[in-house]
């Protein structure tokens, strides 16, 4: 049995998430963790919020809420959101835990006893409307790469260039919207990711496997320029993990905390610390490569904004301790997914939201959309239109209608159970014979992290079966030899049951709802197909299920485009 350690990138905890959020990791970690599970592999799937830094305080600021107070609430927002959409963590932790906390600080001391912290006195930013230094986040500027004018003093969302807020041109503060900045000194810790770039680039170099999208964020931060940065690790918030704490290789951090970036990605670690606080489980043999972990094969998954913080400042922290702690296998970078004609605008409220998004149409609908279009090779665009299309014809014309109209006709027929009689023939050999092809090529673009090749072939799955079904034509055989449109039958119900088995990871409520209805709860994954297509025997019991998936009809589409077109309300 494989073992898969699984991470998506954690959500901000300001506000909930739009569809291009969720399918740039939550929804295809998911997918990939429910897949190995149906694998009967071993997983330890894990998401949290990740509650520091300047957007959580300027949300709790907005919201009129103590910092605390808010994050507690919208962790619980999200958690729900997360379930309603079937995210299934094995724990979604927070980053504010103090499990996250003893073990940044941890590490930065251990980063520090190596060498690779040093303290840099620095010329800051200091509002003087506002009274304080202001960290990357409260300044706004225009981008000196791009000439975006919104650029966020740590990085430019238009171009994902990092950025230090002294880069930026025509800066103001953003809690004041002042421009009377200026220059102060004060004294911060920095991460020496230089002294890690010969490190970093023979390990990114090892990985041949990883998509483009990844690699080739992390090689231009190596070498492009004046290549790898050193990158300050503190900050001054009252919100963190606090710089200053007991043991600690430095003085002088009071009122510092460290970089949302630092704390972020060891959440990963942490988040699965939380796991066995509250399970007794084992965090170690999934991190610790000196306590078993070094058979875990950790796949994360993430925007491709987040891919310089994974490939180079995480895995210098990891490199850096000098400790045998488990780096990630596989990165499984996402381009942007746009919507409608330009991007989802958290700020503006232009797209649809996540639990908008629930109040419309169950998880699975959305979920088969996202999947089979994740933007992995360019980015990709959801429009209405081909939403409807795509929940029409794949889920409603294509699985929908083949699990009914078997079920229907075999009620009508023989009653609701699984007919005896008759044999298979060349029809079935050949069915058998393309499912197994394709239920292989299935198998290897889920292993790969293919998402939409694994969803497109998951949908010539069913229609093989459609195709099967329209064939055979057992109604009309029926009329002649009832015997053969009986083994028909029982090969199309044992097909709906395959179905619910290789569909769960994209659609998980319809596969439960199918296999519900075939009474059956044998999730096992096919092997031999011939053999999974014997697992219902004659006389096994079914009742033939409400309707699967239902149509969007074209004035909800409208209505619906009109609704989600900006301004949230
Ligand atoms: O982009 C984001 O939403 C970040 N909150 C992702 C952090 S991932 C990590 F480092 F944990
Ligand atoms: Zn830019």
């Amino acid at each position: 049995m494989a073992r898969h350690l699984i991470t998506s990138a954690i959500p901000y905890i300001n506000g909930i998430k739009h569809l291009g959020n969720l399918v740039g990791s939550q929804l295809p970690a998911d997918l990939f963790a429910r897949y190995q599970r149906a694998r009967g592999n071993e997983v330890m799937f894990i998401c949290a919020t990740d509650e520091h830094g300047t957007p959580a305080e300027l949300a709790a600021a907005k919201a009129g809420k103590p910092v605390a107070d808010y994050c507690a609430e919208m962790h619980d927002v999200q958690a729900e959101i997360a379930r309603g959409f079937r995210l299934s963590f094995d724990h979604f932790g927070r980053s504010s835990s103090a499990q996250n906390r003893a073990l940044t600080q941890h590490f930065a001391k251990q980063l520090a006893e190596n060498g690779l912290i040093r303290e840099v006195t620095e010329q800051q930013m200091y509002s003087v409307a506002d009274g304080r230094f202001l960290p990357d986040r409260y300044i706004e500027g225009t981008c000196p790469n791009c000439g975006y004018d919104s650029a966020r003093g740590d990085q430019c969302d238009n171009c994902t260039k990092q950025l230090d807020p002294v880069d930026l041109i025509n800066p103001h503060s953003v809690i004041s919207g002042s421009t009377d900045l200026e220059m102060r000194e004060t004294k911060h810790l920095f991460l020496r990711q230089s002294a890690m770039k010969d490190k970093l680039a023979e390990w990114i170099d090892s990985k041949a496997d990883w998509p483009v999208l990844t690699t080739s964020i992390a090689k231009k931060w190596l070498f492009d320029g004046e290549g790898l940065q050193d990158r300050g690790i503190t900050r001054d918030l009252s919100w963190g993990v606090p710089a200053q704490f007991e043991g600690a290789p430095w003085a002088g951090m009071e009122g510092k905390v460290f970089y949302v970036w630092f704390d972020a990605p060891i959440e990963y670690i942490a988040a699965t610390q939380e796991w066995a606080d509250k399970t007794g489980g084992d965090w170690a043999r999934w991190w610790r490569t000196d306590k078993g972990a070094d058979d875990v094969t950790y796949t994360q998954f993430m925007g491709k904004d987040n891919v310089p913080f994974h490939t180079l400042s995480f895995p210098s922290t990891i490199l850096g301790s000098d400790e045998p702690w488990k780096l990630v296998d596989y990165i499984k970078s996402f381009n942007y997914l746009n919507y409608d004609g330009g991007q989802f605008s958290t700020s503006r409220g232009r797209g649809v939201f996540m639990d908008q998004a629930l109040e419309i149409l169950p998880a699975d609908y959305w979920r088969w959309w996202l999947l089979s279009h994740a933007p992995e090779s360019s980015d990709a665009e959801f429009t209405w239109d081909n939403f409807q299309g795509s929940v029409n014809k794949d889920l409603a014309d294509v699985l929908g209608n083949f699990v009914s109209r078997i079920t229907k006709f075999t009620r009508s027929k023989f009653g609701e159970a699984v007919p005896e009689g008759g044999s298979w023939g060349e029809q079935e050999a050949a069915l058998i014979e393309e499912l197994t092809t394709r239920i292989r090529a299935y198998e290897q673009f889920m292993e790969e992290k293919e998402v939409r090749k694994a969803a497109s072939e998951l949908r010539a799955i069913w229609v093989a079966g459609n195709e099967y079904l329209q064939a055979s034509a057992p109604w009309s055989v029926f009329k002649t030899d009832p015997a053969q449109a009986a083994a028909i039958a029982r090969l199309a119900l044992n097909l709906v049951r395959l179905y619910a088995v290789l569909s769960a990871p994209f659609i998980p409520d319809a596969a439960e709802g199918t296999m519900g209805a075939m009474h059956c709860d044998d999730w096992s994954w096919p092997g031999d197909v011939k053999a999974a297509l014997e697992t219902l025997p004659a006389g096994h019991a079914f009742t033939t299920p409400e309707v699967l998936f239902r149509k969007i009809a074209d004035e909800e589409r409208e209505d619906w485009q009109q609704r989600f077109a900006g301004i949230r309300s």
